[in-house]
C-alpha cells in the first residue's frame, strides 16, 4: 500500500547556524541531546524520513479487529489487523479536526469512531462514514463533491518479518531486508527464527533523557562490565569474554554479541579493573540467570539496535523488544515487550517470565542503564556546554574488539548525514 501523504520535503526552517559540530570525530556536542530545533528536525528527517520504524509484534494482534496504539518517533499511530488478516498502520489523528481518536492501549474493534464528531474509519484506516453528510432536512452538510475516499487516515507503509511489524512514512523505502543488511538480518533471525511468537507482557516507562542515549547505551560495551556489576558478579558478561560488536554497512544498526563463560568466573584478572565486584554475593534463586539452550548460535546474548527506534534483546532465555518513543529533547518513553514462542511449554514460559525480573524494566540491569542515562542528561542540561567524548578504539578494528566506541561513532556519522549537520 502506498502512503496517503508523503514526507519528502524539508519543512523545518529553524535557524541553526549557532550549532557547529566539532571537527574531532570522537567528540559529540551536547546540543544534540537538549536542543528543541534538533529534536524537531529528527522527527522530520529521521522518524518520518527513510527509516523502517518498529511498531508492534504480530502476536499482539492475533485476531481480525485487534489493534494497538503505537508510535513512530513521537507520532501516535494505530496498528490494526483487518478481517482479511492484513496488518495496517495509520496515524492516530482524525482526518477531520485532528483529534487523537483512539485512547485505548489495545483492544478489538470493527471500526474506529472518533469521539468528537463520530467520523468512522475501518481497520485499514479508510473513512467509511460521516454523520449528517447531507445535513438535516437537506440543509447544511458536506459539499456535494466531498468524497470519503479522499479523507482517510494517513496510512503508512508496513513491512513484517518473522512476526515483527515495521512501518515507514515514506513510499520510497528499500525492503526491510535491505534496510537491515545481511549481517544484521542474520542477527535478527537469531532472535526471530520464524517460530510463532507469544506475547508475555508489556511495560512502559518514561525516562528523563534524550532518546539517542538509549541507542548509544546498547552500542557501548565499555560500560557493560563497569556499570552492571550484576553481570560480572554472576558471570554473565566479563571483560575478556568471547564477544563481538557488528555494525551494518551504513553504521546505523549494530549487534553486541556475547558468549557467556561456563560457571562463575573466580579468577578473572579483569575483575581488578572493576572496583564494584562483589565476590561473596549469592543468588537466592539461581534460575533467574540459568541458560536453557534453545538457539543454534555461538552467542548467549544478542543486543541488537535497529535504527532508529528498536532495541532487541536476547539475554539467556529472555526475549524482549524495547521500543524507543521520543517525548521532547529531554525525555523518552520505553515500551518493553516481552515475548516467547507459541510452542514453549509452561515451564519455559515461566522461566522467561522469571528472567524478566532481572532483564526487564524492573531488573537490575535496566535500572542501572536508566539511571546512567539520567546522569548524562542531567550533566548535559545543567552544566556549561562542552562536547562529550567517544574516543575508545579505532574505526578500522574488527568486530571482536569490544572496549570501543566504534559503534557510537558510526551511528553519529549516519545521524549527521541524515540530519545535514
Ligand atoms: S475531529 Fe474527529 S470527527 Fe471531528
Ligand atoms: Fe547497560
Amino acid at each position: 500500500m502506498t502512503n496517503d501523504c508523503r514526507f519528502t520535503e524539508t519543512h523545518a526552517q529553524a535557524d541553526m547556524t549557532d550549532l557547529a559540530w566539532p571537527s574531532d570525530p570522537a567528540e559529540i556536542p551536547d546540543w544534540i541531546y537538549t536542543d528543541q530545533r534538533i529534536y524537531d528536525l529528527e522527527q522530520e528527517r529521521i522518524f518520518r524520513g527513510k527509516t523502517w520504524n518498529y511498531v508492534a509484534l504480530e502476536c499482539e494482534l492475533p485476531n481480525p479487529g485487534d489493534y494497538i496504539r503505537s508510535y513512530i518517533g513521537a507520532t501516535p499511530i494505530i496498528v490494526a489487523r483487518d478481517p482479511q488478516g492484513e496488518v495496517h498502520a495509520f496515524e492516530n489523528r482524525c482526518a477531520h479536526r485532528g483529534a487523537e481518536f483512539c485512547k485505548t492501549y489495545r483492544g478489538n474493534t470493527k471500526q474506529f469512531i472518533c469521539p468528537y464528531h463520530q467520523w468512522t474509519y475501518d481497520l485499514s484506516g479508510a473513512l467509511v462514514s460521516v454523520p449528517f453528510r447531507r445535513g438535516v432536512k437537506g440543509v447544511g452538510g458536506m459539499p456535494a463533491d466531498f468524497k470519503l475516499d479522499e479523507h482517510s487516515l494517513r496510512r503508512l507503509n508496513v513491512a513484517t518479518r518473522h512476526g515483527v511489524v515495521f512501518a515507514s512514512f515514506r513510499d520510497d523505502m528499500e525492503s526491510f531486508e535491505d534496510y537491515l543488511g545481511p549481517e544484521m538480518l542474520d542477527q535478527f533471525d537469531t532472535v526471530f527464527d520464524g517460530r510463532k511468537l507469544k506475547l508475555l507482557g508489556v511495560h512502559r516507562n518514561v525516562m528523563p533523557g534524550n532518546w539517542k542515549l538509549y541507542q548509544e547505551n546498547l552500542k557501548d560495551p565499555y560500560h557493560a562490565t563497569l556499570l552492571h556489576t550484576y553481570l560480572t558478579t554472576f558471570g554473565l558478561f566479563v571483560a575478556g569474554n568471547k564477544t563481538m560488536i557488528l555494525t551494518d554497512s551504513k553504521g546505523r544498526h549494530s549487534t553486541l554479541c556475547n558468549a557467556r563463560p561456563q560457571g562463575r568466573p573466580e579468577n578473572d584478572q579483569a575483575k581488578t579493573e572493576i572496583r564494584s565486584f562483589h565476590a561473596a554475593m549469592q543468588l537466592a534463586d539461581p534460575r533467574v540467570i540459568q541458560l536453557i539452550p534453545e538457539k543454534d548460535s555461538p552467542w548467549t546474548s544478542n543486543a541488537i539496535t535497529i535504527w532508529p527506534n528498536l532495541i532487541l534483546l536476547r539475554q539467556t532465555n529472555i526475549l524482549g523488544a524495547r521500543h524507543i518513543v521520543p517525548m521532547g529533547p529531554n525525555q523518552f518513553m520505553l515500551i518493553w515487550t516481552t515475548f516467547g514462542f507459541a510452542d514453549d511449554d509452561a515451564a519455559m514460559e515461566q522461566h522467561r517470565l522469571r528472567q524478566n525480573n532481572i532483564f526487564g524494566p524492573g531488573g537490575f540491569i535496566g535500572i542501572d542503564d536508566n539511571e546512567a542515562i539520567k546522569f548524562v542528561q542531567d550533566g548535559v542540561m545543567r552544566s556549561v556546554p562542552r562536547h562529550g567524548l567517544a574516543p575508545l578504539g579505532k574505526d578500522v578494528e574488527g568486530p571482536e574488539v569490544v572496549i570501543t566506541d566504534r559503534a557510537i561513532r558510526s551511528m553519529y556519522r549516519h545521524y549527521r548525514e541524515e540530519m545535514g549537520l
